[in-house]
């Protein structure tokens, strides 16, 4: 009999773990998905990456209250638990962990990791308190499945950077790995709130993808970064974005650079009418 969607979710951090050691002691190694479900082609494409690297694979949903601010998006996050299941299971996931609030949260619960300079700027400037509600809840979801491998998408590239500082500070036995972003065709990176776009709004958003891959180019030729980024930023605005940020970055630190000398990233974050938008290209 083939595996319904619901055989996959487990709710309960018991068996979560006696699941998880029962791979274990078959010699399956653990990758895990993290997700807020409203789940993609792109968080599919995370999960197709676990099983080629051979293991079993774990998508956790859990739409995590404390890495939204006041006035964000929290209560209207999308949230679709039944098409969720069903997209995982079509993608061969292993399991779907899902977590209860009370079991990320339980009264009394009082323990944040604070995340050093990586988290200060670009979107941690913008969201104060955002990445330390994210490494608060990656820690424990690592903590919870206790994965080999752990998979995070390149679109969310500070998170991923705030991620791999968090477990390398705090010896985390998990390797953190990205995966390159998936767009549509005309460059729009997918993301769960793509689907907050009017249909005026979606034929403009490509653009940003469109306007980073033009500053990265000028980076990469002249070096020098101040000029392709008023242009952009301008571009930007004429399109009806309001910009937060527009930066080119070290890669590793995240440090803004006047001049691109070794691995950059150029990042934004723009809102288009109530939608907000992050991106980043490699230079
Ligand atoms: O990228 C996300 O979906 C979330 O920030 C994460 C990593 C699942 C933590 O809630």
């Amino acid at each position: 009999m083939s595996s319904q969607p619901t055989d996959l979710r487990i709710s309960e951090l018991a068996t979560l773990r006696a699941q998880v050691a029962a791979w274990r002691a078959a010699g399956a190694r653990v990758v895990l998905v993290p997700t807020m479900g409203a789940l993609h082609r792109g968080h599919l494409a995370l999960v197709a990456e676990g099983r080629a690297l051979g293991g079993r694979t774990v998508a956790s949903i859990f739409v995590n209250p404390t890495q939204f601010g006041p006035g964000e998006d929290f209560s209207r996050y999308p949230r679709d638990l039944a098409a969720d299941l069903a997209l995982l299971s079509g993608a061969g996931a292993d399991a779907a962990w899902t977590p209860e609030p009370a079991t990320m949260y339980p009264p009394g619960f009082a323990t944040r990791i604070a995340v050093g300079a990586l988290s200060e700027g670009l979107c941690g400037a913008v969201r104060p308190g955002h990445f330390s509600g994210v490494a608060t809840v990656v820690t424990k979801l690592l903590n919870q499945v206790r994965p080999d491998i752990a998979l995070f998408g390149e679109k969310d590239f500070q998170q991923l950077r705030v991620i791999q500082q968090v477990t390398r500070d705090l010896d985390l036995a998990v390797e953190i790995r990205g995966v390159p972003t998936l767009r549509e065709a005309d460059g729009l990176a997918l993301s769960s709130r793509n689907r907050y776009l009017t249909s005026a709004e979606r034929a403009v958003a490509p653009r940003l993808h469109a306007v980073l891959s033009e500053v990265a180019a000028a980076a990469r030729d002249g070096g020098e970064t101040g000029a392709a980024l008023a242009r952009g930023a301008a571009a930007l605005t004429a399109a009806g974005f309001a910009v937060q940020y527009l930066a080119v970055c070290d890669a590793e630190t995240l440090a803004p650079l006047e001049r691109v000398a070794g691995p950059a990233r150029v990042l934004a974050a723009a809102h288009l009418g109530r939608t907000r938008l992050i991106d980043n290209v490699a230079v």
